[in-house]
């Protein structure tokens, strides 16, 4: 059977990838952030995971206002990226894992999620931007990506993607093919990138929002969507994604490695890493 091995959520502002592109990872504006990674690569060598489940959003690149789905699973074999703007290089695509993905999305419809399986998906600096970080020298691992809508309201509850990760744990639990499967997320933490609030960030918010999500996710669920954009800003609505990672997780988790930095380009950056406290077999 397969095995949750952990999982890790990181920030993915497009600064980020620039920064990657133009090897500034020294520079003073960037060292801080980026040497917080050791910790999550050290872990990840001797975690071994064979294949990621990334939770992230898409920002206009796959999914627009004319066909914007609330949770979209990809079931490709490989996952293009595109010239989406921030200046970013396109990089080669990504491997999928087909048949894992459409395990996935069997258990999600079986839990009366109602979502849309993507045989062809394009990803964007969301999905690339955290590969790159924790995989800087390529050895990348397969991925079944699932797109949540932030952009475009009414976006899921907080609720929800609780359920929609603990629908993803199930499906990893009951997978035959013994992977090591890694959980990601993507985005996040608290920013705001336009309007009157444009560069809001809330350190008290986004600290309490992890000691929640680590220990008593539970605590999470009575968190409205107004309440997570006024306390975490338009765009730290990416939170989603850090509870979908959550809920696969199971009920307990130790943390591994934490790194909170404020701020690159408009926004708290953060890094995860989660272990689940009983390893799913
Ligand atoms: C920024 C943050 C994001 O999450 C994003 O998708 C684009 C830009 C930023 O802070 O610049
Ligand atoms: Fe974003």
């Amino acid at each position: 059977m397969a095995v949750t091995v952990g999982g890790i959520a990181v920030s993915h502002v497009p600064a980020i990838g620039a920064a990657i592109a133009q090897h500034k990872q020294a520079d003073p504006y960037w060292r801080p952030f980026f040497e917080g990674f050791a910790p999550a690569h050290a872990w990840l060598r001797a975690a071994k995971p064979d294949v990621a489940v990334v939770f992230y959003n898409d920002h206009g690149l796959n999914f627009f206002l004319d066909n914007l789905p609330t949770f979209a699973v990809g079931a490709a074999p490989a996952y293009a990226n595109a010239d989406e703007g921030w200046g970013l290089p396109v990089i080669p695509p990504f491997a999928g894992d087909a048949p894992l993905s459409w395990h996935v999305i069997e258990q999600l419809v079986r839990d009366e999620f109602d979502i849309a399986s993507c045989q062809e998906m394009a990803v964007d600096h969301a999905f690339t931007v955290p590969m790159q970080l924790l995989w800087p020298d390529g050895g990348r691992v397969p991925a079944v990506p699932i797109a949540i809508n932030t952009v475009q309201h009414p976006l899921p509850s907080v609720r929800r993607c609780f359920r929609l990760g603990q629908s993803v744990g199930r499906a990893i639990a009951s997978w035959k093919h013994g992977a090591r499967v890694l959980v990601m997320a993507s985005g996040g933490l608290s920013h705001q990138l336009d309007g009157p609030g444009a560069g809001f960030i809330n350190k008290a918010f986004d600290l309490a929002f992890l000691d929640d999500l680590v220990a008593n996710p539970g605590a999470l669920e009575r968190l409205s969507t107004l309440e997570v954009v006024e306390q975490a800003g338009t765009q730290g609505v990416e939170l989603l994604m850090w509870v979908a990672m959550r809920g696969a997780l199971g009920a307990s988790v130790r943390q591994i490695h934490r790194h909170y930095h404020i701020p690159i380009s408009n926004t708290a950056a953060c890094l995860l890493v989660l272990e689940p406290e009983v390893e799913t077999v």
